[in-house]
C-alpha cells in the first residue's frame, strides 16, 4: 500500500450532496500507512452526523476494493453549533444596564445609597438613570430637591426629571404632595413595567434602582421584566439588620442576579467636630455574611449628619461634597459596582430567562393578594 494508491483510492469518494471528492476539496490529511493498514484524517465542514457516516463507509469501501486491511478514518466535524440562548426578556431595551439595590429591612439607607451611587457614577463619566422604584414611600424626589418638580409629558409617555446629572422618575412626581398610596401587588407590577416602558429614558449606561424594603411583588416583577447586570444589598451592621439582608441576598441568589456585593451603612460615626469615629451599632459586621453569599463589602459608610441634611435638603453630599470621606467611599463602591458590570457582561451578561412567570399575566408568583 502507497500513499499515492490510497489517494487514488479517496479520489472516488465523493463528499455527499457534491460532485467533488474529498480529496479535491482538500479534506484528506495525515495519511499514514503500516503495511495493509491505513488511517488518515478527513476534515469536513458539515456537523451532521450522516454526512461523516457516509463518508467513513464509502472510503473504507474504496480503500479495501484496493487491498487495504483495516481502514481508520478520523473524521474532524465542527462542534455542532450551540442551541441560541433563550430569550432574555427586556421591556427597556435602550438601557444597558440595571443595578437593582435592596435591603432586606426599611430604613437602613436604601435611598441614601441609590442617590449618592447614581451620582458617582453619572460623575465617573456614565450615563445614569436613577428610577424610585418604593411605589409606597417614595423618597428620591426630596434627597434630589425636585419634589415640586413634575415631569413632562409628551404624548403617551413621561420624560425623566433631571438633577445633579442623572436622570430621574418616581412615584412621588407623579402624584400629589402627601398622597398615600394603598396599592395590591397586581398593581405594582404594573407600575413598576410603566416606569421602564412608559418613562423616556436616554440610551443609559446604567439605571439604578431603589427597591422598596423587603422581596416581594416589585423585585419579582423588576427581575422578570429586565435582566438585572447586579444587586447591591444595603445593610446597617446590626445583627437585626444582618438576617433580613441574608434574606435580600438570597432573594438576588433565587432571581439569578450577579451581586455586586455590600454596602454596610451606618457604620461608625465620625464625629463632625473631632473626626473621631466612634462605633454605634458595630462595624464590620456584615463581613461573614459576604463571604457566605461568596461576595465582598463594598464600602462601610459611617453615620455622617450631612449625608442626613443632604437627603433632607435635597444636597447629597457626592455631588455637594465630594471631598468628604463619606463621598469618597460612594465613589469607591461605584467603581467597584461598574467592574462587576463589565464582569458580568464580559460574560455573556445578565439573563432573566429563568424567572419568566408560569402564572397567567396580572397574577403575581410570589404574592397570594
Ligand atoms: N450614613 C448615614 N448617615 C446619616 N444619616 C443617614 C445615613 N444613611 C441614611 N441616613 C438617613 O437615614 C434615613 C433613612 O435612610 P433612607 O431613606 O435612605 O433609608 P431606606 O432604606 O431607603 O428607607 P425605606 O426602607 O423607608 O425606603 C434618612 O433620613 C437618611 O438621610
Ligand atoms: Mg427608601
Amino acid at each position: 500500500m502507497t500513499k499515492d494508491i490510497v489517494n487514488s483510492a479517496l479520489s472516488k469518494v465523493l463528499y455527499p450532496g457534491f460532485t467533488k471528492d474529498i480529496v479535491t476539496f482538500g479534506f484528506v490529511n495525515s495519511i499514514e500507512i503500516n503495511g495493509a493498514d491505513v488511517s488518515f484524517n478527513v476534515e469536513i465542514t458539515s456537523s451532521a452526523p450522516e454526512v461523516a457516516q457516509q463518508i467513513i463507509d464509502d472510503a473504507t469501501a474504496e480503500l479495501k476494493a484496493v487491498g487495504a486491511a483495516n481502514v481508520t478514518v478520523n473524521i474532524k466535524a465542527p462542534k455542532m453549533p450551540e442551541a441560541p440562548k433563550p430569550k432574555s426578556k427586556n421591556i427597556a431595551p435602550q438601557i444597558k444596564n440595571f443595578l437593582m439595590v435592596s435591603s432586606g429591612k426599611g430604613g437602613v439607607g436604601k435611598s441614601t445609597t441609590s442617590v449618592n451611587i447614581a451620582i458617582a457614577l453619572a460623575q465617573q463619566g456614565k450615563k445614569v438613570g436613577l428610577l424610585d422604584a418604593d411605589i409606597y414611600g417614595p423618597n428620591i424626589p426630596r434627597m434630589l430637591g425636585v419634589s415640586d418638580i413634575k415631569p413632562e409629558i409628551t404624548g403617551n409617555k413621561v420624560l425623566p426629571i433631571k438633577a445633579y446629572g442623572i436622570e430621574m422618575m418616581s412615584m412621588g412626581s407623579l402624584m400629589e404632595d402627601g398622597q398615600s398610596l394603598i396599592w395590591r401587588g397586581a398593581m405594582i407590577m404594573k407600575a413598576i413595567e410603566q416606569f421602564l416602558r412608559d418613562i423616556l429614558w436616554s440610551d443609559l449606561d446604567v439605571l439604578v434602582i431603589d427597591m422598596p424594603p423587603g422581596t416581594g411583588d416589585a423585585q419579582l416583577t423588576l427581575a422578570q421584566s429586565v435582566p438585572v447586570t447586579a444587586g447591591l444589598t444595603v445593610t446597617t451592621p446590626q445583627a437585626v439588620s444582618l438576617d433580613d439582608s441574608r434574606r435580600s441576598l438570597d432573594m438576588f441568589k433565587k432571581l439569578n442576579i450577579p451581586i455586586a456585593g455590600i454596602i454596610e451603612n451606618m457604620s461608625g460615626f465620625i464625629a463632625p467636630d473631632t473626626g473621631v469615629e466612634y462605633d454605634i451599632f458595630g462595624k464590620g459586621t456584615s463581613q461573614p455574611m459576604a463571604d457566605e453569599f461568596d461576595t465582598k463589602i463594598i464600602a462601610e459608610i459611617p453615620i455622617e449628619p450631612s449625608i442626613r441634611t443632604g437627603g433632607d435638603e435635597g444636597k447629597p453630599i457626592t455631588f455637594v461634597n465630594p471631598t468628604s470621606e463619606s463621598a469618597k467611599r460612594y465613589m469607591a463602591a461605584a467603581e467597584s459596582i461598574w467592574a462587576t458590570i463589565e464582569e458580568v457582561n464580559s460574560k455573556g451578561g445578565a439573563s432573566n430567562e429563568s424567572v419568566q412567570p408560569t402564572t397567567p399575566p396580572g397574577v403575581s408568583a410570589c404574592s397570594t393578594k
